[in-house]
């Protein structure tokens, strides 16, 4: 058996869909040496045991169990890496995405000068199931946009349905993808170092058979973060400028502070300054948490144990940023400059000793 065909299911509690999609595929695509990589971000609801029964029964199929990270993007590169076949797609594991378009799609790559084949929701013929107004006009309004970053000529950017050559996928991923998000064909097409030749095949996007969304939440911060990223990520590594618009909004919330308590309450500078610094600091934690590292968030004790060694580590930084905004202050500089070139030493010194302990990179590069 050596597989033509590698199918990379990314999957975060979909343990009612993995059978179902298994005998699905089959079904779909006689005559074709398939296998099936799901790759499982250690979902709570056992997603990672169900896919190994079934792989007990069927060597066909394999699991991927990834351990504290998180990320859509992340999941389809790593699955399609790890494929020895030379065509891979990537499908949904929620059943929405048309398993009867594969055939199709494997045609086209097998006979043709293409790089990848796109399942689409917007060329003639394709459709959206069951979505309301706005929800598909805000996907029709993201997809506006990221064609202006793309060089290649596609309808449907946001599709997470999609077959490839698994050599095109590696050149990407040397070429450095950001893997950030879920918008996995716009990384690919706007990393690749040479134009993507694609073809657009319609389907009709269907609704979930079972279990819920994942990507309702937070995804336009994500979005955000992987265009900006394809524009500066170069030059500024992807968290840094992540952690700087966090920081930025932590400006705000000391600024706030400091002007309630110093020019409000009455207090003294330094006291409103130093009260500022330790409720910006925690709203830059928790938001951080949320945001910035999103694939590796604490939980629970840990949350706790990171909010205490984010405050310890940052405590140096505090005093730095505490002790020059009043040094200044006494020398006369305005009491809002005073305050920002406090936070900004404070801000660098608190990216660099957090990134190190509060958010520790599970032992990868
Ligand atoms: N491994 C892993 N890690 N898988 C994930 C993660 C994650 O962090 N988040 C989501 N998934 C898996 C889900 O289990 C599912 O199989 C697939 O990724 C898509 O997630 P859904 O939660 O079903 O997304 P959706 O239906 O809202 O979005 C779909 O439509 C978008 C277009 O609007 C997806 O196909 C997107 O890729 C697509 O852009
Ligand atoms: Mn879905």
């Amino acid at each position: 058996f050596m597989p033509q065909l590698s199918i990379v299911v990314p999957t975060f509690n979909e343990a009612g869909n993995v059978a179902e999609l298994r005998d699905r595929i089959d079904a779909a695509l006689p005559g074709v040496d398939w296998e099936m990589i799901y790759v499982d971000d250690d979902s709570p609801d056992g997603t990672s045991a169900t896919v190994r029964e079934l792989a007990q029964r069927d060597s066909r199929v394999r699991c991927i169990q990834r351990i504290g990270r998180r990320g859509l993007s992340s999941a389809c590169i790593e699955g399609m890496l790890a494929s020895s076949a030379p065509l891979v797609a990537v499908i949904d594991a929620d059943l929405q995405h048309d398993e009867r378009l594969l055939p199709a799609m494997f045609d086209v790559l097998r006979d043709e000068e293409i790089d990848v084949v796109v399942g689409s929701r917007y060329t003639e013929g394709g459709s959206m199931e069951g979505w309301d107004r706005s929800r598909a006009a805000t996907s029709r309004f993201a997809t506006k946009l990221s064609r202006l970053v793309l060089k290649a000529d596609l309808q449907d950017t946001m599709s997470g349905f999609f077959m490839i050559r698994r050599a095109v996928v590696e050149r990407c991923a040397k070429a450095g993808m950001s893997g950030v998000g879920f918008k996995i064909l716009l990384d690919l097409f706007a990393t690749s170092p040479t134009p993507l030749r694609c073809r657009e095949l319609p389907y009709e996007f269907r609704n979930r058979f079972s279990g819920e969304s994942k990507l309702d939440t937070m995804v336009a911060w994500e979005y955000f973060i992987m265009l900006l990223d394809h524009y500066f990520g170069r030059v500024v590594p992807i968290r840094f400028i992540a952690f700087s618009l966090v920081g930025l909004l932590g400006l705000v919330v000391h600024l706030f502070v400091l002007s309630m308590l110093f020019r409000g309450a009455g207090m003294s500078f330094l006291w409103a300054q130093a009260s500022a610094t330790m409720i910006a600091m925690t709203f830059n934690f928790v938001i951080n948490n949320v945001l910035t590292y999103r694939d590796m968030q604490l939980r629970g004790w840990k949350l706790l144990r990171g909010w205490l060694s984010f405050t310890l580590a940052c405590s140096i930084g505090a005093l730095a940023n505490v002790g020059i905004a009043s040094y200044l202050f006494d020398q006369r500089a305005y009491w809002v400059l005073s305050a920002v070139a406090g936070v900004l030493v404070g801000a660098v010194w608190n990216y660099a000793v957090t990134a190190v302990y509060t958010w520790k990179k599970p032992n990868s590069g």
